[in-house]
C-alpha cells in the first residue's frame, strides 16, 4: 500500500481507502451479508487500508457501527472518516451528531468529521464554530466538506482550514474537472474521490444498460425513464457504455483489471488524497487495493482521457450524480 497526507493535516491515508456505505444500504446495492463486511474489513486492514470512510446517514448508522465493531482493537492505527448530515448542520444538532457518530464507532474520537452536504438553512459560519468546537475539545482531529461547489468552498475556506472536500470522482463522472479540482489543489484541500467505480459500473460487471439494477441506475448516467431516477434528462446510457467498453480494451493492453485500472486512473490525477472504494467483501477488497501499487504510463492516461472526454462534455459541469438542477453551489 502507498499513503498520501491528508490535506494539510499530516496525517497519512492510504491511497485507496475502504468506503463503506454499500455494506448497509440494502435497497441501493441488495442484501449485505453482514459477516462478509466484517471480513471485507479485516482484509483492508491486512492489505494495508487504514482510511475507512463512512457517515451517519448510511443505514441510519449501520455502517458506523459495523466499522465501530471491527475498527475497535485497531483504533490507534487507522484514520476514521464520518460525516454530518445535512439536516444536523445547526449547533445544537452538530454536537449531538457527532456524540452518536463517537457512540456507534466505538471511539472518542473522529478522525475527519466531514459535513455531508452543504445546508440552504443554517449559516455555514454556525456549523463551523461547532465543529471547531468539536475539534478543540478532541472529538475531531480535522473538519472536512463533502460535495462543496466553488462557492461553498470559499465561504468554507474563510471559515478555517479545510482538510478535504469529497466528491464523485471517476472516468464516467469527471465534473469536478472543470472547477472545484484546480480551486481543492490551489487551496491544498485534499480530494477524497467517492464513487471511483462510478458504482461498479466500472468493474465491467453490466455489459449494458439494461442489464443495471433499477436500484443501481440513479444518477445522471441513466435515462430518466428509469424508475428511481429523480433528474428529467434523457441520460448518458450509450456514451457511457462505449466509454465503458474503451476503459475494458485499455485495460486489457495494461493487463490489469478494470477496477484496478479506474482506480489507478483517480489515483492519478491532481489533489487526489485518496480513493474512496466501496466494497462488499474481501476479494472486492483486495483487487481494489492492488490499484494503489498501479502506475499507468502517460500515453495510457491520456487514451483513458480521450476515451471519456465525450461523455465528460455531455455531462458538463454539474457534479450532482443525481439531480439536474445540482445542488452544488
Ligand atoms: N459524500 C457523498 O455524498 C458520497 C456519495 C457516494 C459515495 N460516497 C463514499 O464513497 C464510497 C464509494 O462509493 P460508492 O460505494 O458509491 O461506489 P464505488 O466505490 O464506485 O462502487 C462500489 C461498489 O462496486 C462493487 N465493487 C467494488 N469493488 C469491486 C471489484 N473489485 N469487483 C467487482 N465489483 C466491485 C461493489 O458493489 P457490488 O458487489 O454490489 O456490485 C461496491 O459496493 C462510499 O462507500 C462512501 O464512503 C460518498
Amino acid at each position: 500500500m502507498h499513503y498520501r497526507l491528508l490535506g494539510q493535516t499530516g496525517i497519512e491515508v492510504s491511497i485507496v481507502a475502504m468506503g463503506t456505505w454499500a455494506i448497509a444500504d440494502s435497497f441501493t446495492w441488495g442484501k449485505q451479508d453482514e459477516d462478509d463486511a466484517r471480513a471485507a474489513i479485516e482484509v483492508a486492514l491486512e492489505v494495508g487500508i487504514n482510511f475507512f470512510d463512512t457517515a451517519e446517514g448510511y443505514g441510519a448508522g449501520r455502517s458506523e457501527e459495523l466499522l465501530g465493531e471491527a475498527l475497535a482493537p485497531h483504533r490507534r492505527e487507522v484514520v476514521i472518516a464520518s460525516k454530518v448530515s445535512q439536516h444536523n448542520l445547526n449547533r445544537a444538532a452538530v454536537r449531538e451528531a457527532c456524540e452518536a457518530s463517537l457512540r456507534r464507532l466505538q471511539t472518542d474520537y473522529i478522525d475527519l468529521y466531514q459535513i455531508h452536504w452543504a445546508s440552504r438553512e443554517t449559516p455555514l459560519a454556525e456549523t463551523w464554530e461547532a465543529l471547531a468546537e468539536l475539534k478543540a475539545a478532541g472529538k475531531i482531529r480535522a473538519i472536512g466538506v463533502s460535495n462543496f461547489g466553488l462557492q461553498d468552498l470559499t465561504e468554507a475556506l474563510a471559515a478555517g482550514p479545510v482538510t478535504s472536500n469529497q466528491v464523485p470522482y471517476n472516468l464516467l463522472w469527471r465534473a469536478i474537472e472543470h472547477t472545484i479540482q484546480p480551486k481543492c489543489v490551489a487551496h491544498g484541500v485534499g480530494i477524497l474521490a467517492y464513487s471511483p467505480l462510478m458504482q461498479s459500473l466500472l468493474t465491467g460487471k453490466f455489459a449494458s444498460a439494461d442489464e443495471v439494477p433499477e436500484t443501481r441506475a440513479r444518477t445522471r448516467l441513466f435515462s430518466t425513464a428509469r424508475p428511481h431516477t429523480r433528474h428529467g434528462e434523457a441520460g448518458q446510457e450509450a456514451a457511457a457504455f462505449a466509454a465503458i467498453d474503451a476503459v475494458r480494451n485499455i485495460s486489457r493492453e495494461v493487463g490489469a483489471s478494470m477496477a484496478e485500472v479506474a482506480l489507478a486512473w483517480v489515483a492519478h490525477q491532481p489533489g487526489v488524497a485518496s480513493v474512496l472504494a466501496g466494497a462488499r467483501n474481501p476479494a472486492q477488497v483486495r483487487q481494489n487495493s492492488a490499484a494503489a501499487g498501479l502506475t499507468l504510463a502517460p500515453d495510457v492516461i491520456e487514451a483513458l482521457n480521450r476515451a471519456t472526454d465525450p461523455l465528460k462534455q455531455a455531462l458538463g459541469p454539474n457534479p450532482d450524480m443525481w439531480l439536474s438542477e445540482s445542488r452544488y453551489r
